[in-house]
């Protein structure tokens, strides 16, 4: 089988095509013929050797695909061979074929395509946490969403206008803010205009941006509000990660003491879903509800852009680019 490996860390060109071993499941595992790949921004950042847990190079990168159950470890009972899934190896997934642990794997009905399903599970989750577990959103709170025309921000524009909230959508060209108003934001601005957009206060913060977009944010909240961070796109370069940039964004985040959280009651939290395993069973219901919106139609993902994988690689700068809107799937025929 075909992967795309990093031989080392850096900008998309690194990306290499190669044969590779077929990879066989091991006890808890299953191997996933894939059909589809969801690209997400974290790939760009493990590329570039700056993700959480990465691999030593060389290494193939994948942290989303869709695809057909291959083969089965000892003790899988579910899925079983031939089952379409969606799978989150979190690294390995550039690649025709991926092992993954069964528990990371989730059954894909047959009425939604492959490129679809390799758009959903990371951002839907993600998206879905950030707003309803660690945001808490009620109907009527007034939500702000970072990278809002992104994968996890179309994602997050919906499913919070369908809980009821309003929400303001910063993003950082007229055509991403006319797709997040399209997407049903209330509200959405450059983040020249964020600033004079809280004036009027904000309940909770999808932050996945960082950087100076922080303390504004942070200072808006109200009463009981709700910071979530989950993302660092700030620090990415077009093809590398900006280090002295990313320190000097990371300052420019300020420095927090604990108390003010007491007396002005309000919530920071920060989350990377590729970092607690132990809440696979609950992601994996969270997926199961996701789909059953996306089946009739409530959730509407939004695919930017799809490519052959021949073309992995042009995949990867035009995400990290930030060019692109919605998700980037990479297709395998
Ligand atoms: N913690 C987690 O578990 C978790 C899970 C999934 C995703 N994430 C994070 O959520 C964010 C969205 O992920 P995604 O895969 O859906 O990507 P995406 O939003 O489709 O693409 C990233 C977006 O970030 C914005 N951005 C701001 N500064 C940037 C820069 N210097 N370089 C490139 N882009 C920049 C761009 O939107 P604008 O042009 O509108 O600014 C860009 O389109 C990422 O930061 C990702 O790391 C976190």
């Amino acid at each position: 089988m075909r992967g795309w490996q990093a031989p080392r860390y850096g900008g998309p060109d690194v990306l290499r095509l190669h044969d590779l071993p077929e990879p066989h499941p091991g006890p808890g595992e299953v191997v996933v013929r894939v059909r589809a790949i969801g690209l997400n921004f974290a790939d760009c950042m493990a590329r570039q050797g700056v993700y959480p847990r990465v691999p030593a190079a060389p290494f193939v990168p994948g942290m989303e695909v869709a695809g057909e159950v291959t083969a089965v470890g000892d003790g899988v009972a579910d899925p079983r061979p031939g089952a379409r899934v969606v799978a989150v190896p979190i690294f390995g997934g550039h690649a025709e074929s991926v092992r993954v642990p069964a528990r990371f794997a989730y059954t894909l009905p047959s009425s939604i395509d492959w490129t679809t399903g390799a758009s959903l599970a990371v951002t839907g989750v993600t998206a879905n946490h950030a707003l309803f577990t660690l945001g808490r959103l009620r109907v009527g709170d007034r939500v702000a969403v970072t990278a809002a025309a992104g994968g996890v921000g179309t994602m997050a524009i919906q499913m919070a206008v369908n809980a009821g909230a309003r929400v303001l959508a910063v993003a950082s060209t007229p055509e991403k803010q006319a797709l997040a108003r399209q997407l049903g934001a209330h509200d959405a601005v450059g983040y020249d205009g964020y600033r004079d957009a809280l004036a009027s206060g904000i309940d909770v913060v999808l932050d996945s941006v960082g950087g100076a977009l922080f303390l504004p944010g942070w200072r808006a909240l109200r009463p009981d509000g709700r910071y979530i961070l989950f993302g660092f796109a700030v620090a990415a370069g077009r093809r590398s990660v900006r280090r002295l940039w990313a320190g000097l964004q990371i300052l420019r985040m300020g420095w927090l003491s604990p108390y003010p959280l007491v007396s002005q009651c309000r919530t920071l939290a920060g989350f990377n879903l590729s970092l607690v395993p132990h809440l696979a069973g609950e992601l994996r219901e969270r997926f199961a509800s996701l789909l059953a919106l996306v089946t009739v139609g409530e959730l509407k993902p939004v695919i930017g852009a799809v490519y052959p994988f021949a073309e992995l690689p042009k995949a990867h700068a035009f995400l990290q680019s930030r060019a692109s809107t919605g998700k980037v799937v990479v297709t395998i025929p």
